[in-house]
């Protein structure tokens, strides 16, 4: 086989790559270790930028997202006793949109099959080689058993956190900053109407707690849990309770409706940047490159963010023979990668409950801060809703 770019990986990243190159007039064909049932069901990210909102719609992906997705001025911020809203759209004029990642995956699948893009799903033993050529390849086996080899101009490295991209890179031509927190999130989804029209970021002694949603009917909410939690030890009477505690469930007259729970799982915390995002002709994007904590919403807004960037330069590399905006990739990516790492740590810190009464202090007083001064609002708010893709002096 022969193609421009082999994509590796059918995540958002991925697939919005390669629907933005064949924009361009660039080729690609994507290798996915999964089903296409798999990775379109999996539960992941809620909330899209207005960034990303606007990228998705000008390349022809907003029809659904317009229809079914729901957008939000804003947040509140919880801790016991008080609750504040922040009205993102007053602060900085642009608030963020409730719509899945599961709703986005779909999107993408929809349109690369109408424009009849090569997927291979569900192989195995994806190996990338000649990196440091203009001339790569990658092997990898079918879902039959079939050895096979792609031939391309570059390989995008779009295979998320667990995938071999990264890896690939020779460790004496890469740096990786990685912290793990102390803590992790229990997700559940429930067949419930959300309690609250807008998030609730909660601050509690006996944890950190989210309310979030998906639709008008479904609610998406999550509880501080320690890092090695058995999810067994977790019945939904035990979810809805510490829930109910944590949002405030009887403050100022708000209650927390609960109801059958359809998913459950407990995620890990983990901030990780590797740099420079490009080796030779392998360009890197999405959690292929960095990982951050759900605190802050950013993990897919940051993928959709770097395949923005690298479409027009890829497409500037390969069909214009003009190399600027390949070379310009990983430092343009990675301020804005950097960016969304602080402000994701920032939300973690502050939100999330330690066993240590000096840091529950200093985290109610920022808080606090964040609820009373316009100029801390807008800097939430202003990371929160995502800074503009491509600005290099803000990004
Ligand atoms: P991925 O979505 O991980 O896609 C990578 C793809 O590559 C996958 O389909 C994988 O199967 C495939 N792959 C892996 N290895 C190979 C290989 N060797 N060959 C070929 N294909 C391969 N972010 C938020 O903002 N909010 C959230 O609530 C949130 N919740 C999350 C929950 C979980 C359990 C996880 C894992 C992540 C969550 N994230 C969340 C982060 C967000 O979902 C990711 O940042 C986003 O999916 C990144 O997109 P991506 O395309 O870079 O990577
Ligand atoms: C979600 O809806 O899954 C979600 C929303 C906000 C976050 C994290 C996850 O910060």
């Amino acid at each position: 086989m022969r193609t421009q770019v082999v994509i590796i990986g059918a995540g958002p990243a991925g697939m919005l790559l390669s629907h933005l190159l064949d924009l361009g007039g660039v080729d690609s064909v994507v290798l996915e270790t999964r089903s296409r049932a798999y990775v379109e069901s999996r539960i992941r990210a809620g909330i899209l930028e207005a960034s990303t909102v606007e990228l998705l719609e000008a390349s022809g992906l907003g029809e659904r997202l317009r229809r079914d997705g729901v957008p939000h001025r804003g947040v509140d911020l919880q801790w016991p006793g008080e609750r504040h809203h922040l009205d993102f759209v007053d602060l900085v004029g642009r608030g963020v949109w409730i719509y899945g990642q599961t709703e986005v995956q779909k999107d993408l699948g929809v349109a690369r099959d109408a424009a009849g893009q090569e997927i291979h799903y569900e192989v195995a033993d994806v190996r990338l080689h000649d990196l440091e050529s203009e001339r790569p390849y990658v092997t990898f086996t079918d879902a039959g058993g079939g050895r096979h080899r792609v031939d391309a101009d570059a390989v995008a490295g779009c295979d998320g956190s667990f995938g071999v991209s990264r890896a690939a890179v020779p460790a004496a031509a890469k740096t990786t900053w990685e912290r793990t927190y102390p803590y992790s999130w229990l997700g559940v989804l429930a067949d419930v109407a959300p309690s609250t029209d807008e998030l609730i970021y909660a601050w509690h002694p006996d944890g950190f707690a989210l309310h979030s949603m998906r639709s008008d009917k479904v609610s998406r909410l999550y509880l501080q849990v320690a890092n090695g939690t058995d999810i067994n030890g977790w019945s939904d009477q035990r979810i809805w309770d510490a829930l109910a505690t944590r949002l405030g469930h009887g403050q100022d007259g708000w209650t927390l409706t609960p109801g059958p729970i359809t998913d459950k799982s407990v995620l890990p915390m983990r901030s990780l940047v590797m740099a420079p995002m490009r080796h030779g002709r392998l360009f890197l994007a999405g959690d292929a490159a960095h990982i951050v904590p759900p605190t802050g919403a950013k993990g897919l807004n940051l993928a959709v963010a770097d395949v923005a960037l690298l479409a027009p330069a890829l497409a500037g590399l390969l069909r214009d023979n003009d190399p600027r905006l390949a070379d310009a990739y990983s430092d343009t990516a990675l301020r804005r990668v950097w960016r969304s790492t602080h402000f994701s740590w920032w939300m973690t810190t502050m939100l999330h409950a330690l066993d240590d009464p000096f840091d529950a202090q200093l985290q109610l007083s920022q808080l606090r801060w964040v609820a009373a001064s316009t100029a801390a609002a807008t800097g939430l708010a202003e990371n929160y809703t995502g800074l503009p893709i491509g600005d290099s002096l803000r990004d």
